[in-house]
């Protein structure tokens, strides 16, 4: 038994040959507010996604509160010889040119073949009528030459476009079968993922609110879906969490009608009505106009004072400086870096954070994208 209320072991999220997430291990303890930095394309969407099972992960163990909730441990893209295969993808794409490189050699020879010919029979008055002969006939030679090399090269282009490069011809199906009954796999049940999504829940960068209801209906509607409370408590509750992020006013207005700042309140409150004991925040206000993000990261600051755990993707080093208590740096797929905020932007370890924080610093750790 761990303190910790969220363990990722081995998480890995293979997208077809792209790796996006390769080896993350994380402990999270209760009241961390972690804050996930790195360069876009890094993975911090897709880690985020994980964790929430919104992305299925190829492979890894996710634990709530000491239970497992998905274990994977072998997938078959970890049998793929990934080595070999991008060595024979690089080969037939070599191949590809070479092949479509001839056919365009032997369609050029023939067209300036074409021309010689024409250019012979206009200078047909400077040759005897022995020497114009003979040499058209070593032109038609080469002609009947060209031809063959043109349909020969045509040839082979088809057939290497006929047999790309398969995975499967590099997974050692074996293997796999193999680990498998070693390590028999954990598969989640819907029953399962709405739990975990209703203790492990998400705000997104672009709100993901119902548009066609109003604001209060939004933080009211997955409480008596998902929770099954009753109807006027979850409003009571709804109304609760409207007020502590500044939109009592607004309850009654379409979503249409809020600002992105408002926006993005109206989703932390609906987060808040699910009782969460963690939210994942992914780019909360990267989406919002300058103006507006003080207002959101003023409400998430506060939620840190209370107790409650949250893990935020962000760009506003600010934020992840002063209000967090572990900083992580991620890029491509790995976590590089972690620890406390002062030592990831004051006295980075790795030279991949120095550099990424590079631009923020000269910058003035602020809100800079
Ligand atoms: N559903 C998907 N299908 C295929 N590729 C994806 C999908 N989601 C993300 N990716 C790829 O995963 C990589 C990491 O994306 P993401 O997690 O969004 O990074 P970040 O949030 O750090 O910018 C990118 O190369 C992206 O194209
Ligand atoms: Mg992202």
């Amino acid at each position: 038994m761990s303190n910790a209320i969220l363990t990722i072991s081995n998480l890995a999220k293979y997208f077809g040959a792209n790796k996006v997430l390769k080896d993350i291990n994380l402990e999270v303890q209760k009241g961390d507010v972690i804050s996930i930095i790195g360069p876009s394309g890094s993975g911090k969407s897709t880690f985020l996604r994980c964790l929430d099972l919104l992305e299925t992960p190829t492979r890894g163990t996710l634990s709530f509160n000491d239970e497992v909730y998905f274990n994977i441990n072998s997938c078959k893209d970890d049998f793929v010889n990934y080595v070999e295969y991008n060595k024979a993808l690089n080969l037939y794409d070599e191949e590809l040119v070479r092949t479509e490189d001839e056919v365009a050699i032997w369609s050029n020879k023939l067209i300036e073949h074409k021309l010689e010919v024409h250019k012979l029979k206009g200078e047909k008055s400077n040759y005897s009528v022995e020497d114009f002969n003979k040499k058209i006939n070593e032109l038609k030679g080469l002609k009947t030459e060209y031809l063959a090399k043109l349909k020969d090269a045509k040839k082979e282009f088809k057939e290497v476009r006929k047999n790309p490069v398969l995975k499967r011809n590099f997974y050692n199906e074996n293997d796999y079968k193999k680990a498998i009954a070693d390590n028999p796999n954990i598969m989640v049940d819907s029953k399962t993922i709405n739990h975990i999504r209703s203790k492990v829940v998400m705000v997104f960068q672009s709100f993901n609110l119902f548009n066609n209801m109003n604001v209060l209906e939004n933080c009211i509607i997955a409480q008596t879906k998902v929770l099954k409370r009753k109807y006027e408590d979850a409003k009571e509750i709804a109304i609760k969490h409207l007020t502590s992020v500044n939109m009592q006013d607004r309850m009654n207005y379409r979503i249409s009608e809020l600002s992105g700042g408002q926006k993005q309140r109206v989703a932390i409150a609906r987060a808040l009505c699910m009782d969460p004991e963690i939210i994942l925040f992914d780019e909360p206000t990267s989406a919002l106009d300058p103006e507006m993000v003080g207002e959101v990261l003023d409400v998430m600051k506060n939620l840190a004072k209370t107790g409650l755990t949250m893990i935020v993707v962000t760009h506003e080093m600010g934020f992840a400086k002063d209000v967090s208590n572990k900083v992580i740096f991620m890029e491509n797929g790995y976590i590089v870096e972690q620890g406390l905020p002062n030592q990831v932007f004051v006295n980075p370890k790795e030279e991949r954070t120095k550099e990424f924080l590079k631009r923020y610093i000269q910058n003035g750790i602020t809100e800079v994208k």
